[in-house]
């Protein structure tokens, strides 16, 4: 068990512009790395596992091996919950907690996985390090997070340079790390891994239907959700601000051949 136990503060929050993005994320589409290690049997953690949509992939993938979803927050789980009801996914449990404190003997899972939660937390190290405590000897502990700085977009709109700024800025002012894609094989042998496979894959919003929907994802986030939240509880920006780089997701989304690449770098980490 951790003996930090950081109260950290989660840079999305749970707005349903943020939920809604998280719900489309796939096995396929998100945790592709993962899965040749997802055989029938297996058992998995997933951690910081959100609405769900990926942790009831995993369950698919793995049954009749058992799959256990976790998240910080009490309604979070819920709909996770509510998700596997509705799929009919009857091997995995879904309860709250903390990464940094987890409430399972030593060598618990085949397979620990956390799919964009590094990124936001104050010491991923003590994450990886209780991750590691739970996975069998001989198991994985799979991490996933995009590099912030790393994003490219076509064309140039300044207040798309200005979302990332104040991104930046927020993120850090929480003690968090948005450039975690390219730090996770750091964190991993900080916290004692010493079989550390790398690897890196992209989200690419480039086509009509994604330059939208990713649009409209950013669009409302920094209107209506804790980045709004926090951007103006720390004096970073005005309502003003926020008006003008939510306009500017909305132009970029209504171009005709804009690109907008988010990377993300892996590890996988033998126990
Ligand atoms: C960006 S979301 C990712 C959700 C999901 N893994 C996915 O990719 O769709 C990060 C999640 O980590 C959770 N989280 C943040 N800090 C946590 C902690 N200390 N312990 C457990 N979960 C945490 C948040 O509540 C949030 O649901």
């Amino acid at each position: 068990m951790s003996a930090q136990q950081p109260d950290d503060v989660y840079t999305h929050g749970h707005h349903e512009s943020v939920v809604r993005a998280h719900a489309s994320r796939t096995a396929e589409n998100s945790a592709a790395f993962v899965i040749p290690h997802l055989t029938p049997g297996v058992s998995v953690l997933d951690v910081g596992c959100g609405p769900g949509s990926i942790t009831c992939d995993f369950a698919e993938m793995v049954a009749p091996g058992r799959v256990a979803g976790l998240d910080r927050s009490p309604d979070i789980i819920a709909q996770a919950a509510a998700l596997a009801a509705e799929r009919g996914v009857d091997n995995v449990d879904f309860a709250t907690g903390n990464v940094y404190d987890l409430d399972f003997p030593d060598e618990s899972f085949d397979v620990v996985h956390a799919h964009q939660v590094l990124q936001h937390l104050t010491d991923p190290v003590a994450a990886l390090r209780e991750m590691r405590r739970v996975a069998k000897a001989g198991g994985i502990v799979a991490v996933r997070d995009a590099d912030f700085h790393g994003m490219s977009w076509y064309p140039a709109i300044a207040e798309l340079d200005d979302w990332m700024d104040l991104y930046q800025r927020i993120a850090r002012r929480n003690g968090a790390e948005p450039d975690a894609g390219r730090r996770l094989v750091s964190w991993a042998q900080a916290a004692g891994f010493t079989d550390v496979a790398p690897s890196s894959s992209n989200w690419l919003y480039a086509t009509g239907q994604q330059r939208r929907w990713q649009a409209r994802v950013w669009g409302e986030r920094v209107l209506h959700s804790s980045f709004a939240d926090q951007a103006l509880e720390y004096g970073f920006a005005s309502e003003a601000d926020l008006a003008r780089i939510s306009a500017g997701w909305h132009r970029w989304g209504s171009t005709e051949d804009g690109w907008f690449l988010i990377p993300n770098g892996e590890v996988i980490a033998r126990a």
